[in-house]
């Protein structure tokens, strides 16, 4: 039985949910959205998994892409959605997206992690990420049996109020996502190293200067300025000096272009 595991990941918690998926099925290729988009999509494995992370109580706009793109296929889909506070009705958003393609989702799944959207609040203290991996872990082994075995039908959502305002939130916010890079800047402590720009899953960094500037086209995964290691990119006025956050056994190396 192969698998092969399409991710998008800014800060590394939905390429470790990946990855540790991956160890359980055996045979599994582990592959980025953001590559797999720029060609032919390969739907030749007999289970297909999209692990990706929830922005604004939805899909990122790059999932949504990616799923335009897939051709029908018989296949056991299934999704499996990291998040910070709430998923919201972001499975239920998939299997629909998936349908318009003529793609059934078989289930999907919401793991509860460190929550990184920084321009609102820094990382959490190690013993908070720490109860939430050691919870995820154990999520991501059920997780796996159920798909391994082959059932079907469950699809996690978040609590009622939160679907309710999330859709609505939603529909309005994932719209001006892209643009939305213009609240980015590097500060003095910028020293040129060029790792944002080889970071970003969309090449939306360019160096110009010996700076980032930043290209209007942002999925506004947070990596560049999680990853920064001068923490050097700030968003607004919030981020100076709040903590960053990147899952700990995920690398900078592991996101290079
Ligand atoms: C732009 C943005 C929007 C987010 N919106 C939500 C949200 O609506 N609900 C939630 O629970 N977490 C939200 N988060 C937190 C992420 O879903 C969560 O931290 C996720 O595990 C990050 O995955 P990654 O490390 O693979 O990038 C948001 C994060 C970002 C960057
Ligand atoms: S990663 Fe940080 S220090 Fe390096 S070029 Fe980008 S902003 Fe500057
Ligand atoms: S510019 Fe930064 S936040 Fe936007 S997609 Fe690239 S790495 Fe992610």
């Amino acid at each position: 039985m192969s698998t092969t595991i399409y991710y998008f990941s800014g800060t590394g918690n939905s390429l470790a949910v990946a990855r540790e998926l991956s160890n359980s099925f055996g045979s599994t290729k582990v592959i980025p959205i953001s590559k797999a988009i720029t060609g032919e999509i390969d739907l030749s494995a007999d289970k297909i998994g999209l692990v990706f992370p929830v922005y604004i109580w939805g899909a990122p706009l790059i999932v949504c892409d990616f799923i335009a793109k897939l051709k029908q296929a018989d296949k056991y889909f299934f999704s499996v959605v990291t998040y910070g506070g709430s998923p919201g009705k972001t499975n239920i958003q998939i299997k629909k997206l998936l349908k318009l393609q003529g793609i059934e989702l078989k289930a999907g799944f919401a793991v509860h992690m460190p929550g990184n959207y920084i321009p609102m609040y820094g990382a959490r203290e190690k013993a908070v990420q720490d109860k939430l991996f050691e919870k995820a872990k154990t999520k991501i082994a059920e997780i796996a049996q159920y798909v391994s075995s082959g059932k079907t039908g469950t699809f996690e959502v978040g609590g009622l109020v939160m679907n309710l305002l999330g859709s609505t939130l939603q529909s309005m916010g994932s719209k001006s996502m892209r643009k939305a890079d213009k609240n980015y800047l590097a500060d003095e402590k910028c020293n040129a190293c060029n790792i944002c720009e080889k970071i970003c899953p969309v090449k939306n960094i360019k160096m110009q200067d010996s700076k980032p500037v930043w290209q209007g086209n942002c999925e506004q995964c947070m990596a560049c300025i999680q990853w920064c290691p001068q923490e050097a990119i700030q968003h607004g006025k919030n981020t100076a000096g709040r903590a960053r956050y990147r899952h700990p056994q995920v690398k900078a190396t592991d996101f290079l272009n």
